[in-house]
């Protein structure tokens, strides 16, 4: 068993073991005293995964309702968080109840969100099954929805009591899937731990994925920790994700996974980094066969143009600029704010 405490406004630990999801229960007792449960998940979790969940509540007497929702990003959105409420509504779940969010980020995401706001906000376990989820969404207490206008637009922050992460789920995750978690994973590499990214380099991820998962959770927790509401140090785990929205965006969201896009745009920051002699020469290099070690592209044929215009309009940039991340070498990343206007000069240097 690995435990990765987060000292958050509100504590809670991150648990990290294989065949964990058959003591959901024990933990749940141990730190509520909730009598009932909705038990969130999705149409390809279910029915994997839902039956050990419920049978580890049932035992520890707490009286569990089940709320599936369709299975994809499609269905992250305020309408099926209003399926949720009237599930909790209807199934009598009061402030001492809790909410068990079952599946990858977009069930911990909407779970998280319905469990902030049902009754001004009651308790949530995270139970994630997607490496994506296990590495990064599940902790950080960032929760909320899609709206048509954007991702994520619509949110909260509300931390779990616990996340109980089960790398066992990992064996039906679909390789696709995993690819796209890698790509955060090196991420965490980049921006925080050379050592980590050699790891990577040096061994296959999968093979240690318990000290990979405690690796990433431990980084993102260090960091979340010193910045819970995203004003400064959290912008670092943004690192390729400016440019990685503005691709997700040109391709309409279908067709390239987050993580895909995050490799290409850790690369190309990297490499623009290089030519205005802020990071290390090499570490494009490195990061781009590390990607593509682990399934990723590198790179895509937009123009630089044309990514600059997609990113003007992701929400995360403050006014006329933008917070970009940058590497002064692989392991050690800082902010830097650009304005807007300049960023297709700044990706494009030569
Ligand atoms: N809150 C945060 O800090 C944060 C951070 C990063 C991403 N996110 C959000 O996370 C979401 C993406 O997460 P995701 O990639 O996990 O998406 P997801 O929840 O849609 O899961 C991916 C797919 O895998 C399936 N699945 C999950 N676990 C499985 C398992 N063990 N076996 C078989 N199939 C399984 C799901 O049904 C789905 O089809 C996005 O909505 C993104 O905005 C949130
Ligand atoms: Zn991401």
């Amino acid at each position: 068993m690995r435990t990765v405490h987060v000292s958050t406004g509100k504590p809670y630990d991150i648990y990290i073991e294989r065949g964990l999801l058959d003591k959901t229960g024990e933990y749940v007792k141990s730190l509520s005293r909730a009598e009932r449960a909705v038990l969130v998940t999705d149409t390809n979790v279910a029915p994997l995964y839902k039956w050990k969940v419920l049978n580890s509540l049932s035992a520890a007497g707490i009286e569990v309702t089940t709320h599936v929702f369709q299975a994809g990003e499609a269905s992250k959105h305020l309408g099926t968080v209003s399926d949720m409420y009237k599930t909790l509504a209807d199934a009598h779940i009061t402030r001492k109840d809790l909410i068990v969010a079952l599946g990858g980020g977009v069930c911990g995401d909407m779970a998280g969100f319905a469990a902030a706001t049902y009754l001004r906000g009651i308790d949530f376990i995270q139970l994630p099954t997607s490496l994506l989820a296990q590495v990064d969404s599940s902790v950080g207490g960032k929760t909320g929805v899609d709206l048509p206008q954007g991702k994520n637009l619509v949110g909260a922050f509300h931390q779990p009591i616990a996340v109980l992460i089960d790398p066992d789920t990992l064996n039906t995750l679909p390789d696709r899937f995993i690819t796209d978690g890698m790509g955060e994973v090196i991420k965490y590499g980049c921006i925080k731990d050379a050592r980590f990214f050699e790891f990577l380099e040096n061994e296959n991820a999968l093979d240690h994925i318990e000290d990979v998962i405690e690796t990433c959770v431990s980084i993102k927790r260090d960091v979340v920790s010193r910045d819970e509401r995203e004003k400064g140090e959290r912008m670092l785990l943004n690192f390729g994700h400016t440019l990685g929205h503005a691709i997700e965006k040109l391709y309409n969201f279908s067709g390239i996974s987050h993580g895909m896009a995050v490799a290409i745009g850790m690369v190309m920051l990297a490499k623009a980094g290089e030519k205005h002699g802020i990071t290390a020469q090499g570490s494009a290099d490195r990061i781009a066969a590390l990607c593509e070690k682990y399934s990723l592209p590198t790179t895509e044929s937009f123009t630089f143009a044309e990514l600059a215009q997609a990113a003007r309009s992701d929400k995360k940039s403050a006014g006329d600029s933008i917070n970009l991340v940058l590497l002064r070498e692989i392991g050690d990343s800082f902010t830097q704010k650009i304005e807007l206007d300049k960023l297709e000069e700044f990706i494009a240097a030569e």
